[in-house]
């Protein structure tokens, strides 16, 4: 559970009014009254797509807040009507029963699809960063002896949720789930439920000020009402032993339970069970060997229907069971050298742009992948939404996964590093059981000073402790050698002692050399772990042909991926590749009038869905399996 964020955020709120310093210290030594204190911390409920669930999907009104006006009234105290209250007005009036003053109404407001990113649902807010009121109704009366969260898939970037006007819970990060529990404040009848999300880039945010990517706002993902028992499931972790890869162990952890109750794991489809008890902290250790368990694997996904039951409770998840764990340069998965054949993905819908949350999005995406020839993908550069990671295990394609600590993060900063901590333990709750998920990726090309190296070796360590069966790597930059060593790629970044896997971007043959020339690089890893080379490849136009020697034409691109191709065959410790990137993305740096117009052409597919030549170089490839190998 994370602590009470309600002061940080409206500290941070009032700090980016346009009151001067003094105002701020004066409200800052205000006691922040109760009605908009955050109740409730955040959690993250596991399992939530297997759960009773009420949608609450659909068109909710909106309200633009540039200035902050929903928060405070002129002289900067908090407004008595902020745009949380229900101060719809009166039927048949024009007024409310308060005070006659209407400068505001949610239901006279227009409406944004819910889930969706603001941006690409208007045109006028396309480019609007900031502060957003959402809002909708709901009728929900929670059943006796039962507790009811507010669940959020995700909400770019600063989310705080209130209900009838009281403030339950603020969040920050815009790619992990958060869970608030509003049992006390539902009623009978309408229910008046407002979200204030804010995508404005912060410095001290995860990620900062500067991305390769469009800062899509929103409430990007499913919302809905969670029920669960008063006693109910908080986590559990259930994964195949690396010692014997027969035994299943973990554990599980329920809230409010008598110390000494009964937990059930059972997979009936093998007819195996688990009886065990809690302890005094509601968590049971789990281990038991089912017979006949089929591993998990690419070519052969196999999930097992997992039920877990406290009484009152009862959770069925559907998991597969795999081991992943590296042998000197090896990455064995079920104890056999693997290589991934992998590509990266941004969370771009297809066709459509915009944040991917549908089924439809997910299905293109890994149609694609698998058409290239991939076992494997990296979900660059943020958790991606739930239903990628469920249709990995579902197709059997391996799993990349990672927060977006990317590029210039205040790595000096101890509440950076508690953000960094929080998104990539609400990622692990989240993903724990997704046998697909095999990385947990901690960092994207972060400069190698010693706040850094310090600021990532802490957060590597905590991907370890709370995760010990997974696979811990980072996006690492790579520096050229000196003079006659000038096409020699050096990895020696101090932060691979930390990492299971290295993970290294290079971009010979588009930011540095051209295509022909990549022959001539060679590489000096400093490290004995397997190494996979998580960004190469370059721009092109879809549609646009020419030499090979015409920058932004298919051929330039397809002779890039020939060339590194070769290359990377060279490297006796290369255990993956995932080019950058499956398909162009939007990002508003990359603003080439003809060519890039707001998108990334990094794509081996267009955003409108044309294969570029240079998917068919590394198809061929990949299916030919002459990249690569697993030893
Ligand atoms: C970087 C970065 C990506 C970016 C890519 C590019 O390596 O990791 O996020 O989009 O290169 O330059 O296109």
């Amino acid at each position: 559970m994370h602590g009470d964020q309600g002061q940080t955020s409206w500290a941070y709120y009032f700090n980016k009014t346009f009151m001067n310093k003094f105002t701020v210290l004066l409200l800052s030594l205000m006691v922040v009254p109760a009605a908009v204190r955050a109740q409730q911390a955040s959690t993250v409920l596991v399992d939530v797509d297997h759960r009773q669930t009420t949608s609450l999907n659909g068109e909710w009104h909106y309200i633009l807040d540039p200035y902050l006006a929903g928060l405070s009234n002129f002289q900067g105290a908090i407004n008595q009507h902020g745009f949380f209250e229900d101060r719809e007005p009166e039927a048949g009036t024009n007024t409310t029963a308060k005070d006659g003053l209407l400068e505001y109404s949610f239901a006279r407001s227009p409406t944004l699809k819910v889930p969706g990113d603001w941006n690409t649902q208007r045109e006028a807010l396309l480019n609007y960063e900031g502060l957003l009121w959402y809002q909708r109704n709901f009728e929900f009366m929670p059943k006796p002896g039962s507790r009811v969260f507010f669940h959020v898939g995700a909400a770019n970037y600063k989310a705080s949720l209130f209900v009838d006007g009281k403030h339950i819970c603020d969040h920050e990060g815009g790619f992990t789930p958060f869970d608030c529990e509003v049992t006390s404040v539902l009623h009978d009848g309408k229910n008046f439920a407002v979200l204030a999300v804010d995508d404005t880039r912060l410095a001290d945010g995860i990620p900062t000020l500067k991305t390769d990517w469009y800062n899509y706002g929103g409430l990007t993902r499913d919302i809905s009402l969670v029920t669960v028992p008063t006693t109910f499931i908080d986590d559990y972790d259930l994964h195949l032993s690396r010692t014997d890869h027969k035994t299943i162990e973990g554990y599980v952890h329920v809230i409010d339970a008598q110390s000494g109750s009964k937990i059930q794991v059972s997979i009936p489809e093998l007819s195996a069970n688990s009886d065990v008890l809690v302890d005094a902290n509601g968590r049971a250790a789990i281990s038991f060997v089912p017979a006949g368990l089929e591993t998990w694997a690419p070519g052969h996904p196999k999930l097992y229907k997992v039920e877990v039951s406290t009484g009152p409770d009862k959770l069925i998840d559907e998991i597969g069971f795999r081991t992943i764990e590296v042998s000197g340069s090896k990455i064995l998965l079920n104890g056999k050298p693997v290589f991934l054949h992998g590509i990266n993905m941004h969370a771009e819908a297809p066709y459509r742009s915009g944040r991917v949350n549908t089924d439809a999005d997910v299905k293109t995406l890994f149609d694609w992948a698998q058409e290239l020839g991939c076992n494997f993908v990296r979900l660059a550069h943020y958790p991606h939404d739930e239903r990628m990671t469920r249709e990995a295990d579902r197709r059997g394609i391996l799993v990349w996964s990672e927060v977006p600590v990317y590029w210039g993060i205040h790595f000096a900063d101890a509440a950076v590093l508690a953000k960094a901590e929080q998104q990539l333990g609400e990622n692990i709750r989240r993903d724990r059981n997704k046998a697909s998920v095999i990385l947990w990726s901690i960092a994207n090309e972060t400069p190698s000073t010693p706040a850094r190296t310090e600021f990532l070796t802490k957060l590597a360590a905590f991907a370890h402790q709370a995760d010990t069966t997974r696979l811990v790597t980072a996006a690492l930059l790579v520096h050229n050698g000196e003079g006659a060593q000038a096409d020699t790629k050096i990895v020696d970044d101090p932060l691979g002692k930390e990492l299971d896997v290295i993970g290294t971007n290079e971009y010979a043959g588009w930011y540095e050399m051209s295509p022909e020339k990549i022959s001539n690089v060679t590489w000096d890893i400093r490290y004995d772990k397997p190494v996979i080379m998580s960004e190469f490849g370059g721009g092109a136009k879809a549609g646009l042909h020419g030499p090979e020697t015409q920058r932004w034409t298919e051929e330039f691109q397809a002779a890039i991926y020939r060339n590194q191709i070769a290359m990377l065959n060279k490297i006796p410790q290369l255990r993956g590749t995932t080019p950058w990137i499956l398909m162009d993305f939007r990002s508003p740096v990359r603003v080439l009038p003809g060519v890039q117009d707001g998108f990334n052409r990094k794509g081996l597919i267009s955003n409108e869905g044309k294969k570029k030549l240079a998917f068919f170089t590394l198809q061929k490839a990949y299916k030919e399996n002459a990249l690569g190998k697993a030893e």
